[in-house]
C-alpha cells in the first residue's frame, strides 16, 4: 500500500499517550504548528513539523489540507443510535414544561419509541441508523457506541443490537455496542417489575453469547430503575464479564454516580445532579463522568458542575447522547460548544473529552484517541484557524475532512463514494 502524507496542516493537537486525563491533566495536549502526518496501512507511520522530504518515495499520495487543523477523530462514546421513529409530537408538550419523566409516566417518551422501534422492520432501523451515521462522519466522529433500549423484549432487543453490528461492518464509523433492556419497564411489565428485571438478567448470557454487546447500561432514576434494581443488574453484567455503565444522577440526585463507582463501573453519564460527596468518591476511582450537555440544552436542565468535578481531579468525557427524547441531534461539535460555553471547559479539556478518554470508555486506547505512530490514522481535519475557533464559532460544521482508517471519507465537507452497503 502506498503512503498517504498530509501536508499543509496550519497546526496538529493531540493528547500522547493512551491514559486516561483526570482532572488538571486534561489540559496536557501536544500542538504541533506547521505539521504533516504520514499513513500506511491505515495506521499513523510518522508525524512532525517541518520537511516530510524524506517519506516522500514512488506513488506516495499527498493529500494537502490547506491549512486546516488537525485533531485525532472525535469519539461519540454514548449514543441511542438504533431506533424507530422521532418524538416531534411530544415537542410541543415539552416547550409547554411538562416535565420529560411525566411524559414517559404518562405512556410516552421512551415508551413511544419502544412502540415504533418494535413496530420497525431490520431493514427501516438500518437505514435510519445509517443516515444518522454519516451526519456524525460529517461532523468529524470517526467511533461511536450504541445502546440498544427501544426493544425491551430480547428479539427486539437483540434485533437493535443486529442492526449496529450491521452497520459496525459496513459504515466507515467503528461501533461499540451496549445492551440497555433497562432504559424503561415497558407497558406490558408495569405491574410486576421484578419480572422484568429478571427477564433482563437473563437476557444478559444470551446477549453475552450472541457476542452482541460488550457492555451494559441502566437507566439509575426515579421512577425508572432504583438504586438496588440497577445494582442487581450491574452485578450480573460484571460477573458474564461486560464492562458497565450507567445513566446517573440525571434529573434527580439518588446517589447513582456513588453506585457507579462503587461497582468500578467504566463511566457514569449525565451526573447534572450529582452531589459533591459522589464527586469526591469519583475523584480517587477510574469512572469517568461522560458529560452530555446537549440533553441540558435541549431538556432545559441545569449543566453538569464540570469544573468542580475537574478541580476534584474526576476524568471527564463528553458526548452528544444523540436520541429521539431528551437529545435529538448527531453534533458533537454542539456538545463541544456548549462545554466551553456552559460548563467553561477550556479547548483543551474538551479535546481531551472527544478523543482520548471517550476511547478510554470503549476499552479502544491503545488503538484510537491520540495521533501517534501506530495509531489508527482517524483523523480530523477543521478548517479553522485554531482549536478555540471550533468552539467559540458556535452551531455550524467546522469538519473539512476526515480519514476513517487511513482512508479519505470526507472531502470539503462531503461524504465521498463508496461501495454500496
Ligand atoms: O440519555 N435518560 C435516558 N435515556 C436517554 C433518553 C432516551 C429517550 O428519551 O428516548 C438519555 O437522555
Ligand atoms: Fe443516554
Amino acid at each position: 500500500m502506498p503512503k498517504t502524507i498530509i501536508k499543509n496542516i496550519q497546526t496538529l493537537y493531540t493528547s500522547t499517550g493512551s491514559m486516561l486525563l483526570k482532572g488538571t491533566s486534561m489540559n496536557q495536549v501536544l500542538v504541533l504548528n506547521d505539521a504533516y502526518i504520514v499513513i500506511q496501512d491505515g495506521l499513523i507511520y510518522a508525524l512532525g513539523t517541518g520537511s516530510f522530504e524524506k517519506y516522500m518515495e514512488k506513488d506516495v499520495i499527498i493529500h494537502d489540507a490547506k491549512n486546516a487543523i488537525a485533531v485525532p477523530g472525535f469519539i461519540d462514546s454514548h449514543t441511542h443510535l438504533v431506533h424507530g421513529g422521532s418524538r416531534e409530537s411530544e415537542f410541543a408538550k415539552k416547550i409547554e414544561g411538562i416535565p420529560y419523566l411525566d411524559i414517559l409516566k404518562s405512556g410516552g417518551g421512551i415508551l413511544s419509541t419502544v412502540e415504533m422501534t418494535r413496530n420497525a422492520t431490520f431493514d427501516e432501523l438500518y437505514t435510519k441508523a445509517y443516515q444518522s451515521l454519516e451526519e456524525m462522519l460529517l461532523f468529524g466522529v470517526t467511533t461511536i457506541e450504541a445502546k440498544s433500549g427501544y426493544g425491551l423484549n430480547l428479539d427486539n432487543e437483540i434485533k437493535q443490537l443486529k442492526v449496529a453490528k450491521r452497520l459496525h461492518e459496513n459504515h466507515p464509523i467503528d461501533i461499540v455496542s451496549t445492551y440497555m433492556g433497562a432504559h424503561a419497564i415497558p407497558k406490558d411489565f408495569k405491574d410486576n417489575r421484578e419480572d422484568y428485571i429478571e427477564s433482563i438478567i437473563e437476557s444478559l448470557s444470551v446477549i453475552a453469547k450472541l457476542k452482541l454487546a460488550t457492555q451494559v447500561d441502566v437507566f439509575c432514576e426515579t421512577d425508572v430503575f432504583s438504586l438496588e434494581e440497577t445494582k442487581d443488574i450491574l452485578e450480573n453484567a460484571l460477573e458474564l464479564g461486560f464492562k458497565i455503565r450507567m445513566h446517573a444522577d440525571e434529573i434527580h440526585s439518588i446517589g447513582g454516580a456513588g453506585l457507579a463507582v462503587e461497582l468500578k463501573a467504566v463511566s457514569a453519564d449525565h451526573l447534572m445532579a450529582m452531589d459533591e460527596q459522589d464527586m469526591d468518591a469519583m475523584a480517587v476511582s477510574n469512572t469517568i463522568a461522560n458529560l452530555l450537555p446537549q440533553t441540558s440544552f435541549y431538556l432545559n436542565k441545569d449543566y453538569a458542575n464540570a469544573r468542580m468535578m475537574l478541580s476534584k481531579g474526576i476524568a471527564i468525557a463528553i458526548s452528544s447522547d444523540y436520541n429521539p427524547g431528551s437529545a435529538p441531534s448527531e453534533n458533537l461539535q454542539f456538545a463541544m460548544q456548549l462545554a466551553a460555553n456552559k460548563m467553561k471547559m477550556n479547548p483543551f479539556e474538551i479535546l481531551n473529552a472527544v478523543t482520548i478518554n471517550p476511547a478510554v470508555i470503549l476499552n479502544l486506547n491503545h488503538e484510537i484517541g491520540s495521533l501517534e505512530v501506530g495509531k489508527k490514522a482517524d483523523i480530523t481535519l477543521l478548517k479553522a484557524p485554531n482549536l478555540e475557533y471550533v468552539l467559540y464559532h458556535f452551531g455550524i460544521n467546522h469538519t473539512q475532512d476526515v480519514f476513517k482508517n487511513g482512508q479519505l471519507v470526507v472531502k470539503d465537507r462531503t461524504i465521498l463514494e463508496r461501495r454500496k452497503s
